[in-house]
């Protein structure tokens, strides 16, 4: 598997796993999507198989009062390639690009029913920070979770 930053050539196909990922109303629409990739203030970690787009996750920064503080928009993993670690790597990816942004805290919503992304998150230091009833819908709940992080590791 190789993980990449972004380029504009890889839209199509990341907005194809967004599209089998995600079901409206949670689905990111392509314009909001395209927002996310080019936005100056973000990073987009691409992963890829045989030339083939297996994944991405996106994570954005704004300064805030205790300091820049990091989010991640989504990571997603196409089925077929799920159970063989790109989740995580792709965490560590944007980690790893939140604390070059120098922030101090990342965090993240994830709906309550989505078991999986909430072990991805638990195995990778996440602490639940909060719940916000209706997040994703009417009856969806979403979790919010919280990671500070050590931004004199060597990662930076
Ligand atoms: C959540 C999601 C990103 C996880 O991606 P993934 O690539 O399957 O994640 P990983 O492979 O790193 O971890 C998943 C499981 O595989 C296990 N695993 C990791 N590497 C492994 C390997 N080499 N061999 C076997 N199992 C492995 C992990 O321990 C983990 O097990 P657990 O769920 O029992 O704890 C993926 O399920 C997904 O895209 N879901 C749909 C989109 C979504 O909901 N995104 C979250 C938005 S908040």
């Amino acid at each position: 598997m190789l993980y990449r930053p972004y380029t504009a050539n890889d839209f199509a196909a990341l907005y194809a796993v967004e599209e089998i990922c995600f079901q409206p109303p949670s689905r990111f629409g392509r314009g909001y999507m395209r927002h996310l990739v080019s936005a100056a203030n973000s990073a987009t970690w691409i992963a890829e198989e045989d030339g083939a787009l297996a994944g991405f996750a996106i994570v954005e920064w704004s300064r805030r009062r205790g300091g820049i503080s990091a989010y991640i928009q989504t990571i997603e993993v196409a089925p077929e390639q799920r159970g063989h670690g790109v989740g995580s790597e792709l965490l560590c990816r944007v980690e790893g690009s939140a604390r070059t942004a120098q922030a101090v805290t990342i965090w993240l919503h994830v709906d309550a029913q989505n078991l999986q992304a909430i072990r991805l998150y638990e195995a990778h230091g996440y602490g639940c920070a909060g719940r916000e009833e209706d997040y994703y819908a009417s009856g969806r709940a979403g979790l919010l979770y919280a990671k500070r992080l050590n931004t004199e590791s060597p990662a930076n």
